[in-house]
């Protein structure tokens, strides 16, 4: 994970609010109008109170029944439409982010993606991209209201004396700054000691996550969202992993530890290895409540200690301006409305304190999405570059091709030949990279040094959309998605009449059994594909390739979980829709590569011609 400093990671979420600036400015506006209504309905009564005195005052006390009324009224309005506004803000950068989130994971995949831990993926694309409402909604606005807020109230006191104003403006900083940063720095330097544990967070959360920002508005009492707050809170200077990001990473390992356990459920039963998971689970869920008791308590002692000053401040006020009365340089009113406005001035000091409890977990959840957004793929996608003619294939050729993943070397100055419209077979020994070379010919992963030619252009040069086209691979694990086995098969092509999927399924030999099937074609696959055999679902992903009907077909142990009679009508259909097809064959089956016309070894990190 890149560590990026609130403060970066702060410019990069505002960035994105540049195509809603104008809404930001009028939720800023409103909510800024809104506070004034409610501070001076409280000024205003304290004019009444002079008028009934039989003080001199500016309004009578007519007026400012009409007045108040008048705010009351404006206040409630206000505060609807800025919190609209604010929440269309948040929704459509969510929507918005969402779509570059999803836009970066197709650039990356499949080599960035394989391997990596899903549960984490599906976290951050839910629960942490989720979390960044709290930022736009919540974050930006209260932000700018109490800055513009703390310096008109602080004008308006200070119109009275001064050191008033100053006074007013110390307890609106040291509300609004100062305790949040104390409190936590001092929950920080104990939290890091103990920071362990994993919390209650699943991927379910997500939509309890939503409910609460909508009740709370600005409280903050979700734990997920009330993150232990670092040093470092916008502007901070500590780049380094914090206590919050940690517990975001650790519920991003508890959505994979939960999704893990539920794949694996069949070899957790079977090793009665039940009991001992069921603990590491709860192992992980008490660790992470406590952390999220950890974090309430800090919040909790955040708002203890916000009211007790503000209290302070409020007796500080009157008796500085009770001294200044007496002293004669303000007069009665210089008493009792600056201490009325400051009473009642608060409240966006107050959502500035409640804030900082939040703001480190929104920040640990942004660095993660941005993590996403910033990662660069293995082999990014050429989008100009030369078009391939489906109909004229030339063939592919491999020279000297060099492979490492990481720094473990794969294949070493491999050269290969598949001969347009001839089948080329591969094989060798389990882990000597045949899936691998097939996967550098699909430009999955690109060589370390040598070149692949493709109708002998190389595949640097090739447009990847053309590339795609004019290439069906077959992996060795063919997924399905939750749908009916006709949409199945139909993701090869999307216009694809009946006609042509049932002879697709013809030449795989899964017709038969689709027929058989309750709905036939229409029968739903189970999740993940788990009510087929291995051989159905490998005949189907057979289906789909022959449906795609590409010149290249890359073929990755097409037969390995077939029996040898339905291996025999696969091999009888690659071999007469052979004709005219390049096939690239994976297999270790002898009885396979008896139709390859060349067959090469991948041995000991070099292709050997046998
Ligand atoms: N994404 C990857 N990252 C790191 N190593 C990998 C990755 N994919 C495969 N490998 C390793 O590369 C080697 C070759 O893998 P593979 O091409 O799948 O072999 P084969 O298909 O010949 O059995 C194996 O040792 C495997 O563990
Ligand atoms: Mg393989």
């Amino acid at each position: 994970m890149k560590r990026r400093s609130g403060f970066a990671v702060m410019a990069r979420l505002i960035g994105l609010v540049k195509p809603l600036t104008g809404y930001m400015i009028l939720a800023v506006l409103m909510g800024f109008i809104g506070h004034l209504c409610a501070a001076f309905i409280t000024i205003l009564g304290g004019f009444a109170v002079l008028d009934v005195l039989g003080y001199e005052t500016a309004i009578g006390a007519k007026t400012v029944f009409i007045c108040v009324l008048l705010f009351a009224l404006l206040r409630a309005v206000l505060r609807y439409a800025e919190q609209g506004c604010n929440h269309y803000i948040a929704f459509k950068l969510l929507a918005l982010i969402r779509d570059k989130v999803f836009q970066a994971l197709r650039k990356l995949c499949p080599a960035k993606l394989e391997g990596r831990d899903k549960g984490d993926l599906i976290s951050v694309i839910t629960s942490d991209i989720e979390l960044l409402e709290v930022f736009y909604a919540h974050t930006i606005s209260p932000v700018a209201i109490a800055f513009l807020f703390t310096v008109v109230m602080s004008l308006f006191i200070g119109a009275f004396h001064p050191a008033l104003g100053l006074l007013a403006l110390a307890a609106y900083l040291v509300v609004g700054v100062v305790i949040p940063l104390v409190t936590s720095r001092l929950s920080n330097s104990g939290a890091r000691t103990r920071r362990s544990g994993f919390g209650r967070e699943s991927i379910v959360k997500v939509v309890a996550d939503r409910e609460c920002s909508e009740s709370t508005g600005l409280a903050g009492t979700d734990p997920a969202r009330t993150g232990l707050n670092n040093a470092g809170i916008p502007g901070g200077k500590s780049p380094r992993r914090n206590a919050a990001m940690e517990f975001r990473a650790k519920s991003g390992e508890l959505s994979s530890f939960v999704l893990d356990s539920l794949r694996g459920l069949p070899e957790t039963l079977q090793y009665g290895q039940g009991e001992a998971r069921l603990a590491e689970m709860n192992a992980r869920t008490d660790g992470l409540s406590g952390d999220e008791r950890r974090m309430k308590r800090i919040s909790g002692r955040n708002m203890a200690a916000a009211n007790t000053v503000i209290l302070l401040f409020d007796l500080c006020m009157l008796f500085a301006s009770a001294m200044l009365c007496q002293a004669g340089k303000v007069d009665f009113s210089g008493v009792l409305i600056p201490t009325a406005a400051l009473f009642a001035s608060f409240g966006p000091a107050i959502a500035l304190a409640n804030l900082g409890s939040t703001l480190q977990s929104t920040f640990a959840a942004g660095n993660r999405v941005l993590d996403i957004l910033d990662e660069e793929p293995v082999a990014e996608e050429i989008t100009g570059g030369a078009a391939l003619d489906r109909m004229a294939f030339g063939g592919a050729k491999a020279e000297k091709v060099s492979f490492s993943y990481g720094n473990e070397r794969i294949l070493e100055d491999l050269s290969l030949v598949c001969e347009p419209g001839r089948i080329t077979g591969i094989t060798g020994k389990s882990g000597s990279g045949k899936s691998t070379l097939l996967k550098l010919l699909m430009r999955f992963w690109k060589t370390d040094s040598g070149d692949i030619r493709i109708s002998g252009v190389s595949l640097h040069s090739i447009n990847t959309a053309s590339l795609r086209d004019c290439e069906s691979f077959v992996t060795q694990e063919t997924h399905l998605f939750h749908d009916s086995i006709r949409n199945n098969l139909r993701i090869a092509k999307l216009d694809a009449t009946e006609e042509e999927i049932e002879a697709a399924c013809r030449k795989a030999s899964v017709h038969d059994f689709i027929m058989t099937l309750p709905n036939g074609y229409d029968t739903p696959v189970g999740e993940l594909g788990d009510t087929l055999s291995g051989g159905e679902r490998q005949r189907l992903g057979l289906a789909r390739a022959f449906l795609h009907n590409a010149p290249f077909l890359l073929l990755d142990e097409p037969t390995s979980n077939l029996d040898s009679l339905n291996e025999a009508v696969i091999l009888k259909s690659l071999c007469e829709e052979g004709e005219g097809r390049t096939v690239a064959l994976v297999s270790h089956r002898q009885s396979t590569m008896r139709i390859a016309d060349t067959v090469y070894t991948v041995e000991s990190k070099t292709g050997r011609k046998s």
